[in-house]
């Protein structure tokens, strides 16, 4: 019978050189959309998809990010002191119930699936989702539950893909597929950020993997590839000749976080969408239209 799918890796070991001077000494994975650090979006979309241990894959200037997941005696103290019940609770759910956290260092920024790699020892023989918290997804049900129920029914790995643009495809891992307009359908083929002219399609691989531990003997055989890192997408090219992979068309609406544009999208539309200052921040954004335009 398929194992469960009980662990996710977060890979928060990039230098976020986009985001210059912001990530100088502290993570890109802490920048916040409105009121929440972009790594607790990610990890609350994987504790809705059951998942209970949070492994992060960690670099240099992380330990915000730890400090973030822990808890917070003595700020806890002090607002339960002032009867500030309401904060406290916010505070207290940062790491969603039940769930518990692994730290793992990456000892220098080889790429993304060294980082994958650097999990291997938390994961033994199970199944484990990948999500990059650079890009949010907002959903009615959160992607990586979309992405476990698919899981669980076909127990293959699982790529989360969506249509991009043409002009764009250099950013991305694109793939081949058996049946291009279905939800699910196996992958054919993986380039890691090919030219337009040359992208097989404009399926693009978004930051949600669900892999199963066959992928760590790829990884390990992997050479350096595009800008001497160990490519993810190299290792699931490598997958494709020995067992089925799976792309999932993810429903829902994605902003690239680490990209600044994408960053600023996604702080507006969060913003309108908030309960606490949506309504405000809608008239505000009306009235700047109206004396800018
Ligand atoms: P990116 O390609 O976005 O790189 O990594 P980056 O360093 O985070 O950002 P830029 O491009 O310099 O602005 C994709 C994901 O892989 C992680 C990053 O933290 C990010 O979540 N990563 C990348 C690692 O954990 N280790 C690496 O060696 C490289």
């Amino acid at each position: 019978m398929a194992k469960k799918l009980r662990k996710a890796v977060f890979p928060v070991a990039g230098l976020g050189s986009r985001f210059l001077p912001a990530t100088k000494a502290s993570p890109k994975e802490m920048l916040t959309i409105v009121d929440k650090p972009i790594i607790q979006y990610a990890v609350e979309e994987a504790a809705a998809a059951g998942i209970t241990d949070m492994i992060f894959i960690t670099g240099r200037n992380k330990r915000s990010i730890e400090d973030h997941f822990d808890k917070a005696y003595e700020l806890e103290a002090e607002l339960e002191a002032k009867g500030k019940q309401a904060l406290l609770d916010l505070v207290r759910s940062v790491l969603p119930a039940g769930c518990r956290c692994i730290y793992i260092r990456q000892p220098e920024p080889l790429g993304l699936g060294h980082a994958v790699l650097c999990a291997q020892p938390a994961i033994d023989d199970e199944p484990f989702a990948v999500l990059l918290a650079d890009d949010i997804i907002h959903a009615e049900t959160p992607v990586m539950a979309q992405m476990a129920r698919r899981f669980n029914a076909e127990n293959s790995t699982l790529l989360g893909v969506e249509e991009v643009p043409r002009e764009q495809t250099s950013n991305y891992g694109i793939v081949k597929v058996e049946q291009p307009e279905a939800v699910s359908t196996r992958v054919l083929e993986i380039v890691e950020k090919p030219a337009p002219k040359d992208a097989p399609s404009t399926l693009a691989v978004v930051g949600r993997y669900i892999l199963t531990p066959a992928i760590f003997e790829m990884l390990a055989a992997v050479k350096p590839g595009r800008g001497g890192e160990i490519q993810l997408t190299d290792a699931i090219a490598a997958l494709l000749a020995r067992e089925r992979v799976l792309a999932e068309r993810l429903s829902g609406r994605r902003y690239d976080c680490g990209s600044k544009l994408g960053f600023l999208e996604a702080s507006v539309e969060f913003g309108l969408r908030h309960s606490e200052v949506g309504a405000q921040f809608g008239a505000y954004l009306r009235r700047l239209r109206e004396t800018s335009g």
